[in-house]
């Protein structure tokens, strides 16, 4: 799969495939991804649990560990430099100033023995190559950025002094601090009640505005999708299925999982939710033949049940492409 606007392309994801090898078995958790990323916009990766989205995140940034996990092939490609071939010793200017990872359980990822306003000051004084007075300075001028009232204060706070809503500020002014190339927030707000899921979405959304970050956006809620992405790219089964712009996602996508998941307008009025397709979901250690999908579809035909489907791009300009047979789309 290629896709012919390469000229704003800051990342690139090409044949991705990460295993996690068990006494049972391989779970085959990524398998063969290949996407892209443009300079400052927001994709949303898409997908029921399981499909593979963490994972996704995780190899790019080379976190995943052995044993159990293995990245067994792929390329990633951050602002022209390969991360895959890169020292290991090296990853540590990617993660953070390439790519900023803010995890999908915030409340563990701050150290609960060091002030907020000094974690954010090491990821200032690490990425942005300020000290002292003025370290601390940019630090509460982050604090601010994310909309914590009294900086000058709540710079002295223990994690454990603030509400989750707050916590998962601070994680997002962590990430922002690292001034990253590519923000990537793996389903930043699942952990929070609406209010406070709303009130950070509504924060996101203004600071990319404000910063023009580019964002990989992990998230399993399509009314998140529908506010905050330019193009989604959905998964399945470790795989990814279909990749379009978000009006195309809701107007005209092709995939028969895609167009389950979607259930017409419900899944936007039930929260935003992925709808839930009957059949089981799949087991990665011992997947079907053909594509992925064909148990649970009800367009399967024998072909989808003994030959894996390739892409096939139904824009003819390499923006909408799909993993299927039988592309439902109207075109
Ligand atoms: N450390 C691990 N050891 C074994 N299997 C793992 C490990 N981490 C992930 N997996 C498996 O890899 C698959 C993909 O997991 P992943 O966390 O990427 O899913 P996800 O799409 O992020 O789901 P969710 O929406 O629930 O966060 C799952 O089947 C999971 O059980
Ligand atoms: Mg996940």
């Amino acid at each position: 799969m290629e896709e012919t606007k390469t000229k704003d392309i800051i990342l690139s994801v090409k044949d991705l495939s990460t295993s996690f090898f068990l006494r049972e078995g391989e779970v085959k958790a990524v398998d063969g991804v290949s996407f892209s990323v443009r300079k400052g916009e927001c994709l949303a990766l898409v997908g029921e649990s399981g499909s593979g989205k963490t994972v996704t995140a995780l190899s790019m940034l080379r976190l995943v560990v052995w044993p159990p996990g293995k990245i067994k092939s792929g390329e990633v490609i951050l602002d022209g430099v390969s991360v895959f071939d890169l020292p290991m010793k090296n990853m540590k200017d990617v993660r953070g100033k390439g790519m900023a990872m803010i995890l999908q359980e915030p409340m563990s990822s701050l150290n609960p023995s060091q002030t907020i306003g000094q974690q954010i000051q090491e990821a200032v004084e690490i990425n942005q190559g300020l000290k002292g007075e003025e370290a601390k300075k940019k630090a509460i001028e982050m604090l601010g950025i994310v909309r914590i009232p009294s900086p000058e204060k709540r710079y002295y706070n223990y994690p454990h002094e603030l509400s989750g809503g707050m916590k998962q500020r601070i994680m997002i002014a962590i990430a922002l601090s690292c001034r990253p190339k590519v923000l990537i927030a793996d389903e930043p707000t699942c952990s929070l009640d609406v209010t406070i899921q709303a009130q950070i979405l509504r924060l996101m959304q203004q600071l990319r505005k404000e910063i023009d970050t580019t964002i990989l956006f992990i998230t399993s809620d399509l009314g998140i999708v529908a506010e905050m992405a330019d193009r989604v790219a959905i998964m399945y089964a470790g795989q990814l299925i279909e990749i379009c712009d978000v009006f195309t996602l809701f107007e005209n996508s092709a995939h028969p999982y895609t167009k389950g998941i979607m259930g017409s307008i419900t899944a936007m009025k039930e929260g935003g939710r992925l709808n839930i397709i009957s059949g089981d979901p799949p087991d990665l250690m011992a997947l079907p033949s053909g594509c992925k999908f064909h148990p649970r579809c009800e367009y399967c035909q024998e072909i989808c049940k003994t030959e894996e489907p390739g892409y096939t791009d139904l824009s003819g300009t390499g923006d909408h492409w799909v993993r299927c047979h039988f592309p439902l789309n109207k075109k």
